[in-house]
């Protein structure tokens, strides 16, 4: 009787220690289970922090694209590059812009136009001059933007770039030739003329409406039907008066893009004079006859990052149908 009651506790002991085993496996078993739920979690932070991280790299990056176009047309045999370079605000790129003249030089361009705010009203003049001092050897043309117009020196930062060898098209046409084929380059004025009022007293850089500006260029005498008609205008958004001319292309900056780009949905949130979601941010549109590429320009300026919008410089290969 005895032994068998013995056993029996026995047995209750065993079971309770059992008991307390499988307590401990399942606390146990819960500490795992806590430990792999608090590694994933960290898992997954870790991989949301890389891919945050990866976006705003992307999102910021502040290197230039170089970004290509064809333009076809009748009027051309042998076909021609133009690297076109706009909105620089003399940001500066690599040590005296080496690093982006060696880029430019790799894209052997045949010519090279400038559509203004090349140098900036506040931020100094060196980066521009420094990088058209190492473009010389390409014919080169420019045209003013708004902040060359606002600069407290507009004619003395125009007699420094002339005396660089760049051709300035102040509302005038010329005629030139590359690889055989003559085309019409024409440029204007920025609209901004020239701010300063101890400047105003000259007639020819005063601020004239743009319609006027293309008509005193003497487009309208000129041969447009046989010879390819370039324009170098700063300002994009006055599409609807480069339409009333018989102009093939127009090449235009300004917009800087649109400063904050969402890949594949918005083209750009802001552009001067264009307001909210600007129309013509930067790409290339053709409306009717005319053709024109907006550069989304050079500008970097720490106050205003380019979301989605690197600095940019436009290649335009110009060839026969
Ligand atoms: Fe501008």
């Amino acid at each position: 009787m005895f032994e068998r009651k013995n056993k029996y506790s026995m047995s209750m002991i065993k079971d309770k220690d059992k008991d307390k085993d499988k307590d401990k496996d399942k606390d146990k078993d819960k500490d795992k289970n806590k430990q792999m739920s608090k590694d994933k979690r960290i898992r997954k932070m870790i991989y949301i922090i890389i891919l945050l991280v990866v976006i705003m790299v992307i999102a910021l990056w502040n290197q230039p694209v170089y970004r290509e176009y064809t333009i076809q047309s009748d009027k051309i045999t042998n076909g021609f590059r133009i690297v076109h370079i706009s909105d620089l605000h003399s940001s500066i790129y690599g040590k005296e812009q080496k690093r982006l003249i060696a880029k430019i030089k790799a894209k052997e361009p045949d010519i090279i136009v400038l559509t203004g705010d090349i140098v900036d009203d506040i931020k100094g003049e060196e980066g521009a001059y420094q990088l058209i001092d190492g473009l010389s050897e390409y014919p080169m043309y420019y045209v003013s933007g708004n902040h060359e117009g606002w600069h407290k020196d507009t004619l003395g930062i125009f007699r420094i770039i002339e005396d660089r060898n760049v051709i300035h098209l102040k509302d005038e046409l010329m005629k030139i030739t590359i690889n055989e084929d003559t085309i019409n380059i024409l440029g204007v004025i920025d609209p901004a003329g020239i701010g300063q009022e101890k400047t105003r007293g000259s007639e020819k850089y005063n601020r004239r409406p743009l319609d006027q500006a293309l008509v005193a260029t003497g487009i309208m005498e000129e041969n447009t039907e046989d010879f390819f008609t370039l324009l170098l205008s700063h300002r994009p958004e006055y599409i609807e008066i480069y339409k009333q001319f018989p102009i093939d292309l127009v090449l235009a900056g300004h917009a800087h893009g649109g400063q904050i780009r969402i890949p594949f949905l918005l083209n750009g949130t802001y552009s001067p004079n264009q307001g909210f979601f600007p129309e013509y941010a930067g790409g290339l549109y053709e409306e009717d006859d005319l053709k024109m590429i907006v550069s989304r320009g050079l500008s970097l300026n720490p106050l205003l990052p380019r979301v989605f919008n690197p600095p940019e410089v436009v290649v335009i290969d110009i060839t026969g149908k």
